[in-house]
């Protein structure tokens, strides 16, 4: 069938738009789409690594006392005080840590990268946290000769200047909370990836008679801990990858599982993983740095 188009029902008789580009609108463009790795690279290293996301997450628990309900923990990770990471962004998020309201702050380590000279500089700042804080190392908490070994120089330098201030390190050890005879505990373990981690030794050290909060930097030490049946693990380590691309997520992670950020259930066991404040590489895209609250629910 052939269609022959009726010029009599064609009412618009202006000619029709040049849908050409002008040498201006084309070199306009080639001008926008060549600056875009150049914007996107200033975004990724100058504006997102600092751009901290505070947000509440609540967590569902079973048996929590009503006493702790609605119970918040500001959890502070992966600070990483060092050459990198400038210390006035850090005196920022701690000024952010302060202005938000939490009943406990707890920090998961990775509070320096491996370097002695930032161990004051960071505990003082810590020191200046406005809230009940329980602390915890993360693996570039040891020495900078032989992190993997867990030469604890460093950490033990940490846990000498945590001593003068109101910040408590727990050391494969624990301590709780009290509200009207119930109890909250909180257990510190060490880095996954020294020898000194030893969990057995962590959770025999008291008689849980409340639910148990852990802070274990790795993820990676989930499987660990299910079995003693903590109602909730605190992890960082992760940075969330730093970069996370669309449909892919983050292409690198220094962990064996898939827990990268957010909230998990593993065997009834919350797992929260934080993106952490700090960063080893000064890169981020599509992965904020966080200071998350997280608010304990009766499940
Ligand atoms: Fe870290």
């Amino acid at each position: 069938m052939t269609v022959v188009a009726d010029e009599s029902l064609r009412t618009d008789t202006s000619p029709a738009p040049d849908k050409r580009l002008s040498r201006r609108q084309f070199l306009r463009r080639a001008a926008m789409c060549g600056l875009l790795p150049f914007s996107t690279a200033a975004y990724a290293t100058e504006i997102e690594p600092f751009w901290l996301h505070s947000h509440d997450v609540e967590i569902p628990i079973a048996n929590l006392p009503a006493e702790f309900d609605g119970f918040r923990i500001l959890h502070v990770t992966d600070l990483h005080a060092g050459p990198i990471v400038p210390i006035g962004y850090l005196e920022r998020a701690i000024e952010r840590v302060n202005a938000i309201d939490a009943d406990l702050v707890l920090v998961t380590g990775d509070l320096v990268t491996h370097d002695m000279d930032w161990v004051q500089p960071i505990c003082s700042l810590l020191a200046k946290i406005n809230k009940r804080t329980y602390v915890s190392l993360g693996n570039h908490d040891y020495s900078e000769l032989s992190p993997v070994l867990g030469q604890p120089f460093v950490a033990s330098a940490i846990e000498q200047a945590l001593m003068l201030t109101h910040c408590t390190l727990l050391r494969n050890s624990a301590a709780s909370i009290e509200r009207n005879d119930k109890r909250l505990w909180i257990v510190g373990l060490e880095d996954y990836y020294t020898p000194l981690y030893k969990p057995a030794e962590a959770f025999a050290s008291f008689k849980a008679d409340g639910p148990m909060i852990v802070m274990s930097h790795n993820p990676d030490t989930i499987d660990d801990l299910t079995p003693y049946h903590p109602a909730l693990v605190m992890s960082g380590h992760t940075h969330g990858g730093q970069v996370r691309l669309p449909f892919i997520g983050a292409p690198i992670l220094p962990i064996q599982t898939n827990y990268d950020q957010g909230l998990f259930d593993v065997k009834g066991t919350q797992l929260f993983v934080s993106r952490g404040v700090g960063y080893l590489k000064r890169i981020r895209l599509n992965c904020r740095p966080e200071l998350p609250r997280l608010i304990l629910k009766r499940a």
